[in-house]
């Protein structure tokens, strides 16, 4: 049996015990299937006395994950602190500079540094693998760099933060407002320390941003990811969209067009009864199309201890049994700079408005839409209480973003709009 692999680990948080817990309870069936002994030798967080749950004795103790990162005795750096900047990524980068492997499950740091770090990596003949950064215990990044590797990828799509499809299956399922469910997720410890990450759709973007370098073998380009969150998302969008036989979800599409990369992350409709509809809670699911292997679907826990620390230990063994792969399936210099294009991708459209009750209203709607272009598939006017707003759903046929955009203005200019129009986007995944 060749030597043992040597993990030193930084962050002993939610996904550090996860990943200690492991190799622990997995000793044995590990170094099996790995061929030799795989043992943490050293750690670092914030606090040394926090009582973790887990015995951490016989494992060297480092304040400065930076230090733990360049220890003789680690062969795999794992970076599980989270954060852009700051200690991550100055410990990923020595850990690289050093020679050492790195595993992290911080898709934040990849999504704005990924280039420089994978080309670091690449030069130092050393892997960075980051699995559990992207839809949790889902092996997405090894689907696309490995069993996909042959395929030329046409699109990449899905459910990637579990915390807002959380909010928004709890939202449908218990008839309570955006702001009452937040909470409730708060109190549950569901939340990034800053919660704008998961419910602005940032954390979501970061992982698209991920998937997308491997899938199109173009730099990661995050900024380049159109991104609206879910925090703006009302309750009546949720029942309307149920009642027209939609759900609502936080859904990530990338593609690569003649134009360029198109990629965005936005609260869209998906039918009833389609696999996406399907997931609850913190699931989470990528949807892969290649032209040789056709549609994928893949689906699995987002986030938590047992989930992500499985995806850490994947990448963990693939460096035991001695795997070396270009960081985001390609070689990093060979990427390329690609321009990041606004979609004008056309799908069908959800419009709701509240329009004044007045004799000729619905009329002045579909002339507006008709203007623009834009065919309606169904319109519904909802019943409404003595209030003067009546509520009118519309599902239109194929559109381009900017065709809604005009109609929506001219709707605006009849002024008989009692509230800002709704527009999302349906998705037939
Ligand atoms: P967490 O529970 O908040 O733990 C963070 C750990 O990092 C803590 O142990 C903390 O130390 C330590 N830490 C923070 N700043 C540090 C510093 N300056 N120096 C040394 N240690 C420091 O976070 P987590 O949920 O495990 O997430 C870790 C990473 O995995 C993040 O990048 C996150 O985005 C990613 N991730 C998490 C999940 C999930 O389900 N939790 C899923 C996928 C990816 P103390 O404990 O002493 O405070
Ligand atoms: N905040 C993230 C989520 C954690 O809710 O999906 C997993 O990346």
């Amino acid at each position: 049996m060749t030597h043992p692999l040597r993990l030193g680990i930084a962050g002993l948080g939610t996904v550090g015990v996860g990943v200690i817990k492991i190799v622990q309870e997995h000793e044995k069936l590990l170094s099996q299937r790995a061929g030799r002994k795989i043992m943490v030798t050293a750690i670092s967080a914030r606090s040394r006395s926090k009582d973790r749950g887990v015995d951490l004795s016989g494992m060297a103790w480092e304040d400065d994950p930076v230090t733990l990162a360049r220890r003789d005795d680690v062969d795999v750096f794992i970076e599980l602190m989270g954060g852009e900047n700051g200690p991550a990524k100055a410990s990923v980068e020595a850990a690289l500079a050093a020679g050492k492997h790195v595993v992290t499950a911080n898709k934040a740091l990849l999504a704005h540094h990924g280039q420089a770090l994978a080309e670091l990596a690449e030069a130092n003949g050393v892997n960075l693998r980051f699995e559990a950064a992207v839809a949790g215990g889902i092996p997405v990044i090894k689907a696309l760099t490995e069993g996909l590797a042959a395929n030329r990828i046409t699109g990449v799509m899905g459910v990637m933060n579990g915390t807002c499809n959380y909010i928004l299956t709890r939202m449908e399922k218990s008839h309570l407002a955006y702001e009452e469910i937040f909470e409730e997720a708060n109190a549950l410890g569901y939340l990034e320390a800053d919660p704008q990450l998961d419910v602005g759709g940032i954390d979501a973007g970061h992982k698209l941003a991920l998937l997308s370098a491997i899938a199109f073998g173009s730099q990661v380009d995050f900024e380049g990811v159109e991104i609206q969150g879910i925090d703006h998302i009302e309750l009546a969008d949720i029942e309307a969209a149920q009642d027209m036989g939609y759900r609502i979800k936080l859904l990530g599409v990338a593609k690569m067009t003649e134009a360029g990369l198109v990629q965005t992350m936005h609260p869209s409709l998906v039918p009833m009864d389609s696999p996406l509809a399907q997931l609850e809670g913190g699931t989470n699911m990528v949807v892969i199309e290649g032209d040789a292997i056709g549609q994928l679907v893949m689906r699995g826990a987002g986030a938590g201890e047992g989930p992500t620390a499985s995806a850490v230990m994947g990448d963990v063994m693939d460096i035991a049994r001695g795997m070396l792969i270009p960081v985001f399936g390609q070689p990093a210099k060979s990427l390329r700079n690609v321009t990041a294009v606004q979609t004008e991708r056309e799908t069908a459209f959800y419009i709701r408005l509240s329009l004044r009750d007045q004799p000729g209203v619905l009329s002045r709607v579909s002339a507006e839409l008709a203007n623009a272009g834009i065919s309606i598939d169904r319109m519904r006017q909802q019943s409404h209480d003595e209030t003067d707003a009546a509520p009118v759903l519309i599902v239109t046929h194929m559109t381009k973003p900017a065709t809604v955009e005009l109609a929506l203005k001219g709707i605006a200019k009849t002024g008989l709009t009692m509230s800002t129009p709704v527009a999302m986007r349906i998705e037939a995944v």
